[in-house]
């Protein structure tokens, strides 16, 4: 049974997107499983990166609003083997509207309804949110199985939190299964406001923390220009770091 993993934060700039490519890409090329990455965030930055990113092609747009659109029309092959895509762009934006409007069909189970044409072709579904509670992200959230929460420290860190825990309960009436798996942090600095902020969330017993943080590096940005995966990319601290959280999410389950 293929595994939905929503990367998700009502916050911008948090490294969803990193976390969404690079965990995908940690669990093609560590751990050998095949892996369909979806970018549900109409900036289409995860299209980007992997050089996907147009107005030619199909895109998750049309997967969420025509009936007959097949998923199979929707994916496209990345440059590594066993990571596959699908695709957004700013027709996701038109795509809410006009899941909101279309009254006539069910609005919030249409991702989860597409990925059951999937016929164990991937081991794991990962989605790549955009910072919003709009109609395509309560679709990621219907089809998820687990939540990741990639958290940056400052001092708004922690805006939105609660109200991404409501969703998860809304949703659970669509959705039994979905689980909060835990917030990780991002571009993790020793310094005092990240050992604080560590130390906060780790005593928070609301909200479940990975032991791992991701460090930050400027080799991520870089990652970003010429479109590669950390681990397929110059060693660097961050790389090992999303080694570790996906050995910490695979042992967990
Ligand atoms: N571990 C890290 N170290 C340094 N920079 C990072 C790290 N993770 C992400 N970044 C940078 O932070 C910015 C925001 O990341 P991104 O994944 O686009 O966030 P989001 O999808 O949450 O908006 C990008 O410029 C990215 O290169
Ligand atoms: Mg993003």
């Amino acid at each position: 049974m293929m595994k939905t993993i929503s990367i998700i934060n009502l916050k911008g700039g948090v490294a969803k997107t990193i976390s969404a490519i690079n965990i995908a890409y940690t669990l093609v090329k560590v751990r050998g499983k095949k892996v369909l990455l979806i970018d549900n965030d109409k900036q289409g930055n995860t299209s980007k990166f992997f050089n996907l990113h147009n107005y030619e092609d199909k895109s998750l747009a049309d997967l969420l609003t025509d009936r007959d659109c097949n998923i199979h029309s929707v994916i496209k092959r990345t440059a590594y083997e066993g990571l596959d895509i699908i695709p957004a762009n700013m027709n996701l934006l038109q795509a809410n509207k006009e899941i909101l409007l279309d009254v006539a069909r069910p609005q919030q189970t249409r991702l989860r309804k597409a990925l059951s044409q999937l016929n164990d072709e991937y081991d794991y579904c990962i989605i790549d949110n955009a910072p919003d509670i709009n109609m395509t992200v309560i679709n990621a959230l219907v089809a998820t199985d687990d939540v990741l929460v990639p958290i940056k420290v400052d001092k708004f860190a922690f805006d939105g939190l609660e109200q991404l825990l409501d969703q998860i309960a809304n949703v659970q009436e669509f959705n039994e299964k979905i689980v909060f798996k835990g917030c990780f942090i991002t571009m993790y600095q020793r310094n005092g406001v990240n050992v604080q902020g560590n130390e906060y969330l780790a005593s928070s017993t609301d909200y479940p923390l990975f032991h791992t943080v991701v460090r930050k590096t400027v080799k991520v940005d870089e990652t970003t220009f010429v479109g590669r995966p950390l681990l397929d990319y110059k060693k660097s601290t961050a790389g090992q770091d999303y080694e570790k959280l996906v050995k910490e999410y695979l042992e967990m389950c």
